[in-house]
């Protein structure tokens, strides 16, 4: 069974020429049907739950109870088992509710389920508020009075005894923010014996699961109180604003799925889970604002949307009252470990989900800049090659990347000799241009006994192990290949170790990495992927771990980088598979999308969706990996790609060639226009990823996350804001004669290549144009850029600075700017440059942003500002004075000029001369 599927598999993956026909193998997925727990969690009807709260008491801080089913004297109910859970619900600052169910270790289970480790940052834990007491309150007609604790001065936390609930509300109103299992259908199956005659086991397509310790699902309702829309839950290719899985008038849909696979050509609109999962769900409504939902388990999950007046035919009815939106989650194993957020703004809820798994890690500046990348360059030549061509044509790029055709026959950490004979000499060559590379090293291990990672990992024993103790094997691109076991930090750490330049032969200071194939990805697997029943170390079984695998190598690989460098500079580390707590190892991609237009309109809800759940530095292949682009999708994969927070270009071996000089010179033109913007932008896009990294804003925004009470933008997912100051509207058709696009909010936006003005709050029908996808910046906003042409991003350190200042109807505006060496941690003990710019009554100030506990180390820069842009300023004024030192300058009056198109003309300051490390004042006389 097994070897025909995996030749069919592998000679479609690598044989076939010309590209097959776009196609997603659905049957070598599971559905919920095909899926024991999912099948019996969603035939649960609502009230089901029989679970009831008791000896509820405050312990080591947090609340404690019982939970024992209430029907348990009833000899006629066939229970099993009727073991008490215990419930733990936790309050931390900021008004983090985190509530725990599990099973009673006391009462010996049969095991102790699965607890996610190394997600939480341990810094988490310093926040959490004792609870000193509980107070409780009588609920209509309920037979028990409730528990309430306290959560923070606004918000509190009930516990419903009989029947169970869980939610929290804001004290003033009363008002309920979220809740769990207001429907009753919570259920645990506990871990118990088998019982004689009974069948474990699960066969799908060949595969047999042996399931050793039974069913252990979990399933539960939350709500969602004032909400309009739910977002989150990656990863799937489909829309921002979640549609309801189930409800009046959906018929069958899937619930979406979070279960990291490698799933070939994947479509653009599906609920399927593709390659990362993140149980994290965001709500925004025009009445309450933002609340979020995160569960912290790593088996497979499947979650339903449900319609409003969800009804009859489901035997289920939920009221559509008051804008609840009601979800229901299932897991195959693992615990109930969850997170409440009670925003109320979007990025107060986004605060509050990176308090508990972490902030965005602070990239190297050279990360954020464009990369070039194709399965496979295929030798040293051919490297010299495409990097020759874009300095010839003028384009910038700071990375080149090499895919697996590189090793020596898919044998990570060596180089096929014949192709690459010199790769120090080839890295340092970059270098010296102040270029990058980096090279693919996947998780999967060739068992080939000549193979020194395959001799030392099996002397070890850090394989992940089948179901019979011995190494899994598994195929995949070398063939018969094992997996290193990563939920062990011993083993990671010797991963790690492999990053050394001692080990990793070859290897240069200015190579990175790419981690691929990490769902784990095995050919010849269920789903394409590892048995739930193979073992990790601990006896942790597969099914338990899944979905965070992939990040478990993610982080060695990351950590073995800021080893290698003595814990000097930043890694850059490309994962596929990602799980909460990704954003601190590095940056991910959407896989391998197609060279089509829907896929280049589908990678916006997709990183936007991305950027909600932490991952912000995520980016999808620009030109589409499967397929040959035509040259205009590929231009405007380019304008849309420029704004991704992570760039890359990247394309099958069985594409034609793609790089930018190939389609023609006015199509070159157009594509190195576009990465330009990218390096003009580079300072804002740095001060953004900066500020990811403290607060957990993503980079790439929802309209709403800008504008949270604007209805109109709730659903949006063509445009989308980068930072507080850009937005940005893709196009997605061919040959668009005109694109329309709303610009929220009552200020006014100005076009940035002309500066001409368009009011908010209203849709406009713009001509398309071939040179640029519309973008706007929005006025009182202060955008930093560095216009000057160089060939990489770190040739452009001490470059002069642009100011863009964008008016407001007040003449204000203000904006910032964060700059640091681009490649140490030394900005983690204040070794950065944190400026602030308000423009207003006529005057620029820049002053210190950074705040007081910066740390000692200092930053320095000779950096000036070299020009300042000024929309929306009346003609008239001729000079300008730089204060302190009373330098008079001429204030110039001319047409704003991008993309050869020209607007209104606009007041430009030029050489002010004015540093940025300084305090000054530039007043318009
Ligand atoms: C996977 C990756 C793709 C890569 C290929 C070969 O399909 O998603 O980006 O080029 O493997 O390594």
């Amino acid at each position: 069974m097994r070897l025909p599927f995996f030749i069919i598999l592998i000679s479609s993956l690598l044989i076939s020429s010309p590209l097959p026909a776009r196609s997603w193998k659905k049957d070598e997925f599971r559905n919920c049907n095909q899926t024991p727990f999912c099948r019996r969690a969603r035939a649960r009807k609502p009230g089901a739950c029989s679970l009831i709260a008791t000896d509820v008491l405050i312990s080591d801080g947090n609340l404690v109870a019982k939970l024992i089913d209430k029907n348990r004297e009833d000899p006629a109910t066939d229970l099993d088992p009727v073991k008490p859970l215990i419930l733990t619900v936790s309050a931390y600052q900021d008004a983090i509710l985190r509530l725990k169910i599990d099973e009673d270790q006391t009462l010996d289970p049969p095991k102790k389920r699965f607890e996610v480790p190394e997600v939480i940052i341990p810094e988490f834990e310093a926040k959490k508020l004792w609870l000193q007491k509980i107070v409780k309150e009588q609920i209509g007609g309920d037979s028990k009075p409730s528990s309430v604790v306290y959560l923070s001065d606004g918000y509190e936390a009930v516990l419903r005894h009989d029947p169970l609930e869980i939610y929290v509300r804001e004290k003033s109103s009363g008002n309920r923010v979220l809740s769990m299992n207001s429907h009753g259908l919570f259920d645990f199956e506990q871990l118990r014996t088998k019982k004689e005659g009974e069948d474990w086991e699960e066969k799908f397509r060949g595969h047999t699961d042996t399931r050793p310790y039974g069913p252990q699902s979990i399933s539960f309702d939350v709500s969602f109180y004032g909400s309009d829309f739910v977002y989150g839950i990656p990863e799937h290719a489909t829309s921002l604003a979640l549609k309801p899985t189930r409800g009046p008038g959906i018929d069958h849909s899937e619930p979406y799925r979070l279960f990291n696979l490698d799933v070939f050509e994947y479509i653009h609109d599906s609920p399927f889970g593709i390659y990362g999962s993140i149980p994290f769900m965001i709500s925004h409504g025009k009445s309450r604002g933002t609340s979020g939902f995160f569960w912290l388990n790593a088996a497979e999950m499947q979650i339903d949307v449900l319609g409003a007046g969800w009804d009859a035919d489901s035997g289920i009815s939920f009221p559509s009252s008051g804008n609840r939106i009601d979800t229901f989650w299932m897991t195959e194993a693992g615990i109930v470990d969850t997170f409440f957020f009670v925003g109320p703004g979007p990025k107060d809820v986004l605060r509050q989900y990176t308090t508990v798994t972490g902030t965005p890690a602070m990239p190297q500046l050279f990360a954020t800049a464009y990369h070039q990348c194709r399965w496979n360059y295929r030798d040293e030549e051919d490297v010299e090659n495409v990097d020759a061509k874009f300095d010839e044509h003028d384009i910038p790029y700071d990375v080149l990347w090499l895919d697996i055709e590189h090793t020596d026959g898919k044998r990570y950490f060596t180089w096929d000799k014949a192709l690459f004979p010199n790769p120090q000499e080839m890295q340092r060559k970059l270098a010296a241009k102040g270029r990058h590379m980096v090279t693919i090293v996947d998780p999967h291990i060739k068992r080939d006994d000549s193979y020194f990672l395959h001799e030392d990992a099996t002397k070890l024993g850090y394989y992940v192990k089948d179901a019979t103790g011995k190494d899994y094997d598994g195929w995949c691109w070398p063939g018969s290949s094992s997996y290193i076991d990563m939920l062990s930090p011993e083993i990671r750490s010797w991963w790690g170790e492999r990053f050394s330049y001692l080990n990793y032969l070859g290897s240069t200071p200015s190579l990175y990495i790419w981690n691929d194939m990490n769902e784990p990805s095995v050919f010849n697997g269920p789903e394409v992927s590892m048995p739930r029943d193979a073992l990790h170390v601990g006896g942790v079984e597969h099914r338990e771990l899944h979905n965070a695998y992939g990040y478990y190598f993610h982080m060695a690989t990351a950590d073995g980088l800021i080893k290698r460098a003595d814990e000097k500079d930043r890694p850059f580390v490309l994962s596929r598979a990602f799980f909460p707590g990704s954003q601190r190892y590095g940056a991910v991609w959407t896989g391998d999308n197609s060279a089509d237009w829907d896929h280049l309109r589908v990678s916006i809800p997709m990183l936007l969706t991305l950027g909600l759940t932490g991952m912000t530095f995520s980016g999808a292949d620009v030109g589409g990996f499967f397929g040959n682009p035509e040259a205009e999708l590929l231009v405007r994969w380019y304008q849309l790609g420029a704004y991704y927070p992570f760039f890359r270009g990247h394309a099958h071996h069985d594409t034609k060639r793609r790089e930018p000089w190939l389609f023609g010179e006015r199509n070159t033109e157009l594509m190195r226009e576009a990465i330009h913007v990218r390096y003009m932008l580079l300072p804002y896009f740095y001060t953004l990823f900066r500020e990811a990294n403290t607060s957990g804003t993503p980079i790439l925004r929802p309209l709403w996350m800008e504008f949270p009470s604007d209805e109109e933008t709730f659903s949006k997912d063509e445009a989308f804001m980068v930072g507080n100051s850009l937005l940005v509207q893709g196009i997605f058709t061919e040959r668009a004669k005109h694109v329309s696009v709303y610009l929220p909010g009552e200020q006014s936006w100005y076009d940035v290549r002309t500066g001409a003005t368009y009011t908010g709050g209203s849709t406009h029908k713009l001509d398309a144009l071939e040179e640029s996808i519309p973008a706007f910046q929005r006025a009182g906003t202060i955008i930093p850029r560095r216009d000057r042409f160089r060939r990489s991003s770190t040739q452009m350190t001490n470059d002069p600075f642009t100011l863009v200042i964008a008016l407001n109807s007040s003449k204000a505006a203000e904006g910032e700017l964060y700059i640091d060496d681009g490649k140490s941690f030394n900005f983690k003990q204040g070794a950065y440059i944190h400026r602030r710019f308000v423009f207003k009554d006529g005057k620029l100030t820049s002053s210190d942003a950074r705040n007081s506990s910066s740390g000692k180390l200092m930053f320095n820069s000779d950096c000036t500002i070299e020009r300042i842009i000024i929309l929306g300023h009346a003609a008239g004024p001729k000079n300008a004075l730089v204060e302190p030192e009373n330098l008079k300058l001429e204030i110039e009056l001319g047409p704003l000029q991008l993309h050869g198109r020209s607007g209104p003309a606009v007041l430009t300051i030029r050489k002010p001369g004015v540093l940025v490390t300084n305090d000054w004042t530039i007043k318009i006389l």
